[in-house]
């Protein structure tokens, strides 16, 4: 179990002040909250970015960060260039809150949890959207930002939110597979 303020939150992930929107920032830190509630984990930088990563080199918190930071770019692109924007603090939480589960999915002791073993990835991160009452549209690049679930990318901040996810799960298999 990890019991952590919403500031220690932001402090490791910093991200989370690009989000405008201050009462949804304030949701997807308690979801976060939650999840860490459920981890049989003790302090969130020990988590790696998968199963028999080293933390140290490729962290769980590391990898958020990248996905939510390439996110935000790309978000802020797409507004640039286009005529009908899309909503950056979707993609921000969205990015965010898309490996939530991971925290449940991965055991302290190697491996995956219970949880991890028999739920898909992603359906832990859309129960505790729902629970909290995100918008639907984030609850779906939750849903959709994997492909161990079918759902498809059905929004601009979807799409974005996923290749992002793939640049920085990419650039860890680059470095980190074959050594
Ligand atoms: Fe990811």
């Amino acid at each position: 179990m990890i019991q952590i303020s919403k500031e220690e939150i932001c402090h490791l992930l910093p991200q989370f002040d690009l989000v405008q929107d201050a009462a949804l920032k304030d949701v997807a830190l308690s979801i976060w909250q939650e999840a860490c509630l459920k981890a049989d984990w003790d302090d969130l930088k020990a988590i790696p970015f998968g199963p028999g990563y080293d933390a140290v080199r490729a962290g769980f918190l590391h990898h958020v960060a990248a996905v939510t930071q390439y996110s935000y770019v790309l978000a802020k692109a797409y507004n640039d260039l286009e005529s009908e924007p899309l909503n950056v603090d979707y993609c921000v939480v969205g990015a965010l809150l898309h490996d939530v589960c991971k925290i449940v999915e991965y055991s302290a002791a190697g491996g995956r949890t219970a949880w991890g073993n028999h739920v898909s990835h992603a359906i832990y991160g859309v129960a505790l959207c729902e629970k909290y009452g995100v918008p639907l549209e984030i609850t779906h690049i939750v849903a959709s930002h994997t492909s161990k679930l079918s759902m498809p990318n059905k929004s601009p901040e979807a799409i974005i939110v996923a290749k992002a996810d793939g640049v920085a799960a990419g650039i860890v298999h680059l470095f980190e597979d074959n050594k």
